[in-house]
């Protein structure tokens, strides 16, 4: 793996207080760490096409264009492809890893002036080099070793008992991590009898749940909250087996309180979805905000049934929890270097919020799908950094149980 950017102890350089945005940029090109980063981020990810940024409340602007020699920044945006008009304050955020080109436009707290959203997201990695000295995720010189020096296979799953070394080592290499047959039978049978039953009392805009459209305009269910409230729920969020997952990463992590709304989730994969969120793209759980405030977060999901790609699996991108990252595709089921962690029933799946992920469409008509519960874990200081309760989730909410595509 490359070395020097650590999610664990990943600094953010400060924007010091009295730094504008046009003095940041005017001295860009003499930070030569994050110039060298932004320039292995452009050949890695080409964006589109040459992107302006004005600043609202100063009328500021610069315009960041790739020519054969690599990135300019230049003062002005007139001639630029695309034009973004950024608030100050989310600018800084922006900087500071707390927004991310995504949640700043569901924010409002920029919004694209001229040209689409996308030539603004294809920048993602040079900004992120830029303002967070953030490398790019290379698959050309990823090199996952396991902890004995050799190659590392990031298809491996572990069973309970293992060698706990290796457990953590593998997930800080990869991101995320396979514990098979963690449940028994009677806990799976526990489980799936409080998922029947939130699924049966769900009703579309109860503000519990989330409802998308399948390709027939019928609504379904795909995910209900608050499913922490339950006492079997809360046995499982407490059992050794998963204390002795959470110790695998180097900080503490904690569940979210269980009246929260997305402490403890349970997810119904879906055949034939074409509105909401029932199928993910290949996303980082913090591109709606607050990686610098709460990442990482590590996201466990115990399965009661199948995750095959037939049922619908989950996708990695193995080690690309260190890198930033962009693909001209995010539906792009098989990318190039991204595996599929399938799942038995009774197994637990563990992942960091950063891997690079996917939750894809079953690939098959007839079920059962993958039904999984979901618990996130985050260090204690985590929270919101706009000051409120909202989660970044609930930008995309559109108040009648359904929800905003991200891709
Ligand atoms: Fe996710």
């Amino acid at each position: 793996m490359r070395e020097g950017v650590d999610i664990s102890s990943e600094k953010i350089p400060a924007t010091p207080a009295h730094q504008s945005f046009a003095e940041f940029h005017n001295r860009l090109s003499t930070d030569s760490e994050a110039w060298s980063l932004a320039n292995e981020a452009l050949s890695v990810y080409p964006p589109d096409a040459s992107l302006g940024i004005i600043e609202s409340e100063s009328g500021k602007s610069f315009t960041f264009a790739a020519s054969g020699d690599g990135l300019e920044v230049r003062p002005g945006s007139e001639q630029a492809d695309a034009l973004l008009e950024i608030q100050t304050n989310g600018w800084r955020d922006f900087r500071a890893a707390l927004e991310t080109t995504q949640s700043l436009l569901y924010s409002d707290r920029a919004r694209m002036q001229r040209g689409p959203m996308r030539i603004f997201e294809s920048w993602g990695p040079v900004f992120e080099a830029l303002y967070h000295r953030r490398a790019p995720y290379n698959r050309q010189r990823l090199n996952l070793r396991n902890l004995g020096g050799e190659p590392l296979d990031p298809n491996r799953s572990f069973a309970p008992g293992d060698d706990f070394d290796e457990m953590r080592h593998f997930l800080d290499e990869v991101g995320y991590l396979r514990l098979r047959d963690a449940l028994n039978h009677t806990e799976i049978a526990n489980l799936t009898a409080v998922a029947e039953r939130l699924r049966g009392e769900a009703i579309e805009g109860d503000g519990r749940s989330w409802w998308g459209t399948n390709r027939d305009g019928q609504s379904r269910l795909f995910r209900v909250h608050y499913a922490a409230q339950s006492p079997e729920v809360q046995r499982l969020r407490a059992s050794s087996v998963v204390a002795s997952l959470l110790r695998l990463s180097p900080d503490e992590m904690v569940a979210p309180d269980e009246d929260e709304i997305h402490s403890t989730i349970v997810l119904w994969k879906q055949f034939g979805m074409t509105e909401g969120l029932a199928d993910l793209p290949w996303h980082r759980d913090c591109q709606l905000g607050g990686h610098a405030r709460n990442c990482p977060t590590l996201v466990m999901s115990a399965h009661l049934g199948e995750a095959q790609p037939e049922s619908g699996d989950l996708r990695f991108l193995p080690g690309s929890h260190r890198g930033s990252f962009w693909a001209q595709d995010m539906n792009q089921r098989d990318l190039v270097g991204s595996i599929g962690v399938g799942a038995e029933p009774g197994d637990l799946t563990l992942h960091y919020s950063d891997v690079v992920h996917m939750a894809p469409a079953p690939t098959s008509a007839e079920g059962p799908f993958r039904t999984s519960i979901v618990t996130m874990y985050r260090r204690p200081a985590s929270g919101n950094h706009r000051g409120d309760d909202r989660h970044y989730f609930d930008a995309l909410e559109a108040g009648d149980g359904h929800v905003r595509s991200l891709a």
